[in-house]
């Protein structure tokens, strides 16, 4: 396939026909549109829609930036359908919902050390893997528990969402993500890199030691980003492998240059399972 819309250009990903998709449930909503569960040929899938003409450009995006990837922890891209009239795309189906889902709205559903620690690392996987793409790095850029899927008994975790990757340039400065998760230099303004995923995972690793969600005492997302600017930071957690508050703090440094590029993340994390 291959098509403009404005000045967006999708190579390399198969045109889906929209009748050969039977939407079932909605099951979310992503950073744009509102994603299905579906049957096409046979399989379940997830379908994400483009509600609006505002999205276009996020799904060209996501699209693009999919198509460029193959990862056994980002979630699969079957193809588009990239019609005038309808336009959305069909992703492999997580039936294990979102590690937020299971964080915080799953009371009931248990885990362990070892099973926080496997989705940690198979987000840095995945997340490394971004960032080693030739010529340059893509970058998640809203890296965030709603965007981790589960899947196989929730062993199995995928990064979804691209609609705000992007490839690292030198003028990256536009405001992307959400809140909570966003490292200061987005916010602020400033030029970033690759160091602002790996700040994000230092927020999810707080979370998932410690089952809370980052900053809901402050609520609203400038006061958030008020508190992160005066270099607050999430409390740090009672009885907390030294190893991982240790990382933890060094992905959250204020300093992008002091954070560790997500494959030594990747290292330093393994080395907890192993
Ligand atoms: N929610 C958003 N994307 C999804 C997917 N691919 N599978 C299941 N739930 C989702």
């Amino acid at each position: 396939m291959h098509i403009s819309a404005m000045d967006n250009t999708i190579e390399n990903c198969q045109e889906i026909d929209a009748d050969e998709v039977h939407f079932l449930e909605s099951i979310g909503k992503g950073s744009f549109g509102v994603v299905y569960k579906a049957l096409w040929r046979g399989l379940t899938v997830a379908v994400k829609k483009v509600e609006t003409e505002s999205e276009v450009n996020a799904f060209c995006n996501e699209v693009q930036q999919l198509a460029r990837v193959q990862h056994e922890n980002i979630i699969y891209l079957y193809g588009a359908c990239t019609s005038d009239f309808q336009k959305c795309l069909i992703i492999e189906y997580a039936d294990g919902g979102s590690l937020y889902h299971l964080l915080h709205n799953s009371p009931n559903t248990e885990y362990n050390l070892a099973h926080g620690i496997s989705w940690l690392l198979q987000c840095a996987k995945a997340v490394s893997y971004l960032h080693a793409i030739q010529p340059r790095p893509l970058l998640h850029r809203d890296l965030k528990p709603p965007n981790l899927l589960l899947t196989k008994g929730a062993k199995i975790l995928k990064v979804c969402d691209f609609g705000t990757a992007c490839e690292l340039s030198t003028i990256m400065s536009d405001n992307r993500g959400s809140a909570a998760w966003m490292a200061p230099e987005v916010f602020e303004g400033k030029l970033y890199t690759e160091k602002c995923d790996v700040y994000s995972w230092g927020i999810i690793l707080w979370e998932v030691m410690t089952r809370r969600v980052p900053f809901a005492d402050l609520g609203l997302a400038v006061r958030i980003m008020w508190a992160v600017h005066q270099k607050q930071r999430p409390p740090l957690v009672t009885g907390c492998p030294k190893l991982l508050e240790n990382l933890m703090k060094r992905c959250w440094d204020h300093n992008q240059a002091r954070r560790p590029r997500m494959e030594e993340v990747v290292e330093k994390i393994s080395v907890v399972i192993r």
